[in-house]
């Protein structure tokens, strides 16, 4: 498939805590910054697709050191700037994207180092098949509570057909472009994924499989931990 890939990493990782090396797209783990893994993944997937990095102005600094980090590929990466939420620093990377020709898009929180070429392989496969859509998820495996604001449990909400979303998630590209601009016209800037703005626009989002590992990395112990796995990875 003729794919562009959009990675956002515009976000200012307030979550993760305030630390010198930047937000946590930028924080480093085994020696590299995040992104650097983020985008080695599909460098490494896809030698001829063109990726969009989605960066905030202040970062690009940042940006350029993590480019260093790349073993290749450096030369199919453009970066655009990005906007005050996620989904219109989205919305800044499919634009980019309209001038390349591309059939389908795969876009992706920079924040999730860990994407591999199995899952990927699976995504492009379900988009050749015809999906307009595809979600990598995988089923919730907590029992879920919901809470008042005291923190105290008002019930347990029953977790069949529950599922957690990750990124990538993949689009017929003038579909999903079409409908981030039709939402951004309707005021919309509340999406945090962009399945949600299909979800919104009527188009069918298929789910296939994600990947435990896939993990997003949102506090400052999921850097560690991230950093502990790739340091010294499990026999
Ligand atoms: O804030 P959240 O954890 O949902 O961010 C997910 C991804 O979206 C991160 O990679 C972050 O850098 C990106 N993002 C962005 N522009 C924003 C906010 C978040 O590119 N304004």
């Amino acid at each position: 498939i003729n794919c562009g890939v959009i990675v956002v990493a515009a976000g200012r990782g307030e979550r993760a805590g305030s630390h010198p090396d930047g937000p946590k797209q930028y924080r480093r783990i085994a020696g590299r910054p995040v992104i650097s893994h983020t985008l080695e993944a599909f460098v490494k997937w896809d030698p001829a697709c063109r990726i969009v990095a989605v960066i905030h102005r202040d970062d690009r600094d940042l940006f350029d050191t993590a480019l260093d980090h790349l073993e290749g590929g450096r030369d199919r990466i453009l970066a655009v700037t990005g906007g005050r939420t996620r989904q219109q620093s989205v919305l800044a990377g499919l634009e980019a994207l309209s001038s390349l020709d591309v059939d389908h898009v795969l876009i992706q929180d920079a924040v999730r180092p860990f994407v591999d070429t199995v899952l990927l392989d699976r995504i492009a496969a379900t988009l050749a098949s015809g999906e307009c859509a595809v979600l990598p998820a995988v089923a919730v495996a907590d029992t879920l509570k919901r809470s008042d604001s005291a923190g105290h449990v008002l019930e347990t909400v029953p977790r069949t057909g529950l599922f957690a979303a990750q990124t990538p998630q993949a689009f017929h590209f003038a579909t999903i472009r079409d409908a981030h601009r039709r939402a951004a016209e309707d005021g919309r800037d509340d999406f945090t994924d962009d399945a949600a703005i299909a979800e919104w626009a009527g188009v069918p989002v298929r789910l296939v499989e994600g990947s435990a590992a896939n993990v997003k990395l949102t506090l400052q112990k999921d850097l560690i931990m991230a950093d502990e796995r790739l340091s010294a990875p499990l026999p």
